[in-house]
């Protein structure tokens, strides 16, 4: 007889409880197979497939670019490597705002050919009804308010959002919204640590920080920063726990060398 030791999925559900218990959400972007398989084996609660993969994967300035294909890609790449972490999936510019039908069908496509069992959406009042749409054919929605950088362009920064009050009761406003129609959690980007503190007192649902302080629910960040593979993004909320960027650099320096030097293969590396 065989035991098969049970993964325990990470649901919505489960993050609804990690809030009601006290215990920190950590969530990280993933765009391919090979990083999400090391990601949930170590045990990440949630992997956005995030559409900074226009910035990190594809090297354009924004996240603009981005298509929906491209996303697909993306979030079925990512889907078969997970066992326990929840996957949201960003829908891109273009493929929601101002169209709840067509929100609906971007939302669809991704959950049907990707696999993944989320997605999520960037802005407030101005997308509810596309929202309300998706959720109604019981496609889990996180929402993402503060620093929306599909936005960039209204914006004209990447600044810190809603330091003045009136932007801060519209973000808190939205937030509560967010929430009653039916947002299973929330994205707060670059925002004061005072507000998302606010913000995730007031909410049942779990709410995830990025630039945002200690006192949300859990973090997020985006997973090429974290290791060190972007080299000049240095903004004050991230923290750094490799360099990879110089690492390889250097593993790829040495390979050039010895590739040079006939040095590799050596005997033991050949037929
Ligand atoms: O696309 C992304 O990586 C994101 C995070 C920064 C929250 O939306």
């Amino acid at each position: 007889m065989s035991i098969h030791k049970e993964v325990k999925k990470v649901t919505t559900h489960v993050l609804h409880n990690m809030k009601e218990k006290g215990e920190k959400i950590a969530m990280l972007t993933a765009y391919d197979y090979s990083m999400a398989r090391i990601y949930d084996d170590a045990k990440i609660d949630v992997i956005l497939v995030g559409d900074s993969a226009s910035n990190v994967m594809a090297g354009h300035e924004t996240t603009l670019p981005i298509t929906l294909d491209q996303m697909i890609y993306h979030a079925s790449s990512v889907i078969r490597a997970i066992k326990r972490a929840l996957v949201v999936v960003d829908l891109p510019f273009g493929t929601y705002q101002g169209n709840s039908r067509k929100a609906l069908e971007s939302a669809i496509r991704i959950m049907k050919e990707s696999g993944a069992h989320s997605v999520k959406l960037e802005g407030g009042e101005e997308i509810k009804e596309s929202i309300v749409r998706i959720l109604s054919a019981g496609i889990p929605v996180m929402g993402h308010l503060g620093l929306t950088p599909q936005s960039i362009y209204k914006f004209g920064t990447y600044q810190v959002r809603a330091k003045e009050e009136a932007e801060a009761q519209k973000l808190i406003t939205e937030a509560k919204m967010l929430q009653d129609i039916g947002c299973f959690g929330l994205v707060l980007e670059k925002i004061p640590a005072s507000l998302a503190t606010e913000v995730s007192k007031q909410l049942h649902i779990p709410t995830i920080g990025i630039g945002a302080g200690s006192g949300t629910d859990g973090q997020v960040l985006v997973s090429h920063d974290l290791l060190g593979i972007t080299k000049d993004f240095s903004p004050r909320f991230l923290r750094r726990y490799l360099s990879l960027y110089d690492d390889v650099k250097i593993a790829v320096e040495q390979y050039i060398q010895d590739v040079r030097d006939v040095d590799f293969p050596n005997e033991k590396e050949q037929y």
